[in-house]
């Protein structure tokens, strides 16, 4: 226990975050085919490689999520990346569940599957370096939407994860996304919010898991994207916090926010603003978990192009140190200048 409460510690240790860069196959290749980068192995694998050479990365982050594609690849001179992202300082972590999928008798919802086995591919991906690992449940909004039964199907899963990482000296991350998509209003993305993560909470608990030995990730308190009112960042700022407040125990060290598809600039400046005006008085740390968030400028600059990876590497440094910033509640949009 005391080395899970030790790396969930570092993985929001010293205002840095972690790199979401765990896509499964097909939502890599349908980032890929929107830049008409090739959707196969090799183009995966050069990309997984720029991201994690990218110099002086682990300044700003402390763990990267892998997939179980990554996790067995390598550079291409042989290094395995999960040597390459620990000689750089981050700590490894891996994308365990098996996707969300349409759950029975509830139409428009998910429930995330991936426990047959886990077990033993945890103790497997442990073997290989991992210290850490996550699991997502996404939960969608609508006019009667999320049901009960889809919060429960989920909070369940996730805390079943959660105790069999611990197990297996891994951290979980537990990542239960209240999906932007939708004309929903904030008041209402609060209300799901602080449903899901007290259900959560309660089923961590029935499982007997350990929170000082786990990382939270959530979505933010954020109006759906069709919403004709859009808050300001101070507004989202307050209203998650106070969300979190309310649902998250004292006894968690970090949550760590996805950014759910909003732009890096936006992710940047909420996190900002949640840090400057609150941070000095909040039990845990705010920090974050971006994939797209952080990748996204990169990806669109390298194209699949050797002679991009640079300019994609500067891309991707740059969007970890703004978060870096906006930890310490310094992000400012003149960061952006330039
Ligand atoms: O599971 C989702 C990722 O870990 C976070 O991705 O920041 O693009 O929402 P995102």
């Amino acid at each position: 226990m005391r080395e899970l409460i030790a790396t969930a510690r570092a993985l929001v240790a010293c205002d840095k975050g972690l790199l979401a860069m765990d896509e499964s196959n097909p939502t890599c290749n349908k980032r890929f085919a929107k830049l008409g980068i090739p959707q196969t192995v090799e183009p995966r694998r050069a990309y997984r490689e720029l991201i994690v050479t990218t110099p002086a990365l682990g300044e700003c982050i402390s763990g990267a999520i892998l997939y179980d594609e990554t996790i067995r690849q390598q550079k291409k001179d042989g290094t395995p990346f999960v040597k390459a992202v620990t000689d750089a300082g981050i700590i490894p972590g891996i994308k365990v569940d098996t996707g969300a999928k349409d759950m029975a008798g509830h139409p428009g919802e998910k429930v995330t599957e991936g426990l047959d086995g886990l077990r033993e591919r945890l103790a497997e991906y442990s073997k290989m370096g991992a210290r850490f690992a996550k699991w997502r449940a996404v939960i969608a909004v609508g006019d009667s939407i999320p049901s009960r039964g889809c919060i429960e199907a989920n909070a369940h899963a996730l805390a079943r994860y959660a105790a069999l990482c611990q197990e297996a000296d891994l951290v979980p991350v537990v990542e239960p996304e209240v999906l932007m998509d939708g004309e929903h209003t904030l008041e209402r993305c609060r209300e799901v919010t602080e449903q899901v993560l007290r259900t959560v909470f309660s089923q961590l608990y029935t499982q007997r898991v350990a929170l000082e030995g786990m990382i939270l990730k959530p979505n933010m308190v954020v109006p759906g994207l069709t919403c004709p009112e859009q808050e300001t960042v101070e507004e989202v700022a307050d209203a998650t916090v106070w969300c979190l407040l309310r649902a998250v125990p004292a006894a968690v060290p970090g949550i760590a926010f996805l950014s759910g598809g909003q732009s890096g600039e936006l992710a940047s400046a909420r996190l900002n603003a949640m840090n400057a005006r609150f941070k000095s008085r909040l039990p845990w740390a705010l920090a974050f978990s971006f994939a797209r968030a952080i990748q996204q400028p990169a990806l669109e600059i390298w194209r699949g192009e050797e002679a991009n990876v640079q300019a994609a590497q500067k891309a991707l440094y740059h969007r970890a140190r703004c978060n870096q910033a906006a930890r310490r509640g310094q992000y400012d949009a003149a960061m952006e200048k330039g």
